[in-house]
This record gives C-alpha cells, sequence and structure tokens, in this order.
C-alpha cells in the first residue's frame, strides 16, 4: 500500500492550522508544519507517541528531536541497537534508524502539548497508512494513552479490548504486537512516574 502523508499545509484541524499560523510568524526558522515519521519503511517496530513539542519536533522536523522526550526515547533506541550513531537533539545529527521508525499521534503541534479528539482521529488515516506500508512490523511501542488509543483505532480495534498499562502487551493479530509504555514526557520521568528503567524494561521485553 503507498504511504499517505500529510502535506505541509494540511488543513484538517482548524485549531492546529491556527497555531501553525501564529508559529509560522513568531518562529519563522523553525519546522511548522505536519512532522513527518522517521525511521526507514522496512523497519519491524514502529514507536508512537503523541504530537510534536513546540521547541522540539515542531522545530527540527523530526519527531521527538530537540523535545525532552527525545532524551530518554533516543538513548534507548541506541541501547537497543534499534537505532545506531549518537543522538544529537537536531535532525542533522546523522542518527541512523537501522529497525525503528517513529511517529505520532497527531502530526502538528498542538497548543499547550494538548491534542483534542477530533484531532486525533482526523490524522489517524495517516497513521494507519504507516502501519499498512510496514511489510516487515511485527511489533508497535504506544507511548501513552493517547498514542495506545489512535494505534487501536487505526488497526480497526475496539479499545475495551486491549487495556492501556505501563509494561503491557497485546497481541493485535497473529503477526503483531502492541506495546505499551508511560509515555518518556519530562513529566513522567522528573514525577518518577516513568524511570529509565521502567522504559528500558519495555524495550527489553520486544522481540523484533
Ligand atoms: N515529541 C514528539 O515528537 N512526540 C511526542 O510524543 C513528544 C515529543
Amino acid at each position: 500500500m503507498q504511504l499517505r502523508a500529510p502535506q505541509a499545509n494540511c488543513s484538517q484541524c482548524p485549531r492546529l492550522v491556527d497555531f501553525r499560523n501564529t508559529n509560522r510568524e513568531q518562529y519563522p526558522a523553525f519546522f511548522n508544519a505536519p512532522v513527518p515519521a522517521f525511521g526507514p519503511l522496512t523497519a519491524p517496530l514502529l514507536v508512537v507517541g503523541l504530537a510534536p513539542g513546540l521547541k522540539g519536533a515542531n522545530q527540527t522536523g523530526r519527531p521527538f528531536t530537540g523535545d525532552a522526550a527525545g532524551d530518554l526515547l533516543y538513548p534507548t533506541l541506541i541501547k537497543f541497537g534499534l537505532a545506531v550513531g549518537d543522538y544529537g537533539a537536531n535532525s542533522d545529527d546523522g542518527l541512523e534508524m537501522a529497525h525503528v521508525r517513529i511517529t505520532n499521534a497527531v502530526r502538528c503541534v498542538p497548543p499547550q502539548n494538548k491534542v483534542i479528539a477530533a484531532e486525533i482521529t482526523a490524522c489517524n488515516d495517516f497513521l494507519t497508512s504507516e502501519i499498512k506500508a510496514m511489510k516487515n512490523l511485527s511489533a508497535i511501542v504506544a507511548l501513552g494513552t493517547v498514542a495506545h488509543g489512535a494505534v487501536l483505532s487505526a488497526l480497526g480495534l475496539k479499545k475495551s479490548a486491549f487495556k492501556f498499562a505501563h509494561g503491557a502487551q497485546h497481541p493485535v493479530s497473529d503477526t503483531l504486537m502492541l506495546a505499551d509504555s508511560y509515555h518518556c514526557s519530562r513529566y513522567n520521568t522528573n514525577t518518577g512516574r516513568l524511570t529509565p528503567e521502567m522504559f528500558e524494561a519495555v524495550f527489553a521485553a520486544i522481540q523484533v
């Protein structure tokens, strides 16, 4: 199946378009567009986050890059051999995504870091397209409840049948496992809800 990705001026979500236009004026050097997935379509693993951060992925144009959450995510992917190189918090760091692709439930930066249900729904076709285009996909890591729900919607599955829990693994088909993790946000790591050990355990348990 051919990959569908949002255009730079995607107009599906009025609130996000307004915010994008404001940001294009305020931060003209930023990427300020739907952030594309990062990593090869041939990867066996897909990591799904929430949405770009204003001065992170929305600035750099690469998921989690420059966002506090990337400071835990990328070193973890490197530690498990899923990514190769050094994470430099910018899109020119040369980091190679060897066996993993990363995307977000919502591709555009939301105001106050909060997405609304209509935006998750509007962006879900792109996630469906990502999943269908990944022919070797055997596991998806959902970072947080929004990503978990978005993945289930993209797969056409009922949320009530697969409850989110940190560390849970849900077989969603004969060939695909959905693994849950608390989001690696600074809020979760600062409050101790998610420790680096807890996060690493999610990746250690995945067979890809
Ligand atoms: N940056 C992203 O790209 N996604 C998240 O979920 C958080 C930060």
